[in-house]
């Protein structure tokens, strides 16, 4: 299987960036650890990160019948773009939502995503962990439905 992992705004401050609400491990730290788990289940990941929207929209756009799966932590794009929304509904590419902070125990404005109620499955709170948790649930659907 072709799975896409996307990182959205400030992600790649991810270890310097509040590490008592994200973590201490880097971006790559975390993705270097993931592509392990994804190499021990025959996946194979390409990861994306941009603080960019326009970026993140075209990237999805050129996941078009060639990944089966994206893993997105949207971040701040979470809470306000419908663009995002748009771009993962009109390539029709079933995707997972992951937040490293439970957001919901957060500002108001945390409370809301644009991306929940289209998504395959959302992980809340569990750090850097909750990447892993959406690679084993995605790997676990599409052995079950191809
Ligand atoms: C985040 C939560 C968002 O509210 C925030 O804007 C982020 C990171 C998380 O992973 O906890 O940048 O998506």
């Amino acid at each position: 299987f072709k799975l896409l992992v996307l990182n959205g705004p400030n992600l790649n401050m991810l270890g310097k960036r509040e590490p008592e609400k994200y973590g201490t491990q880097s971006l790559d730290e975390i993705i270097a650890e993931l592509s392990q788990v994804a190499a021990g289940l025959n996946v194979d990941l390409t990861h994306f990160q941009s603080n960019s929207e326009a970026a993140l929209i075209e990237r999805i756009h050129d996941a078009w019948q060639a990944v089966d799966a994206i893993i997105i932590n949207p971040a701040a794009f979470t809470h306000t773009s419908v663009a995002l929304r748009d771009a993962l509904l009109s390539v029709n590419i079933p995707f997972y939502e992951v937040h490293l902070s439970n957001v919901h125990a957060r500002e108001a404005f945390r409370h809301h995503s644009y991306f929940s109620d289209v998504a395959q499955g959302v992980i809340i709170g569990l750090g850097a962990m909750g990447y892993k948790v959406a690679l084993e649930a995605a790997v676990s659907r599409l052995q079950n439905t191809h």
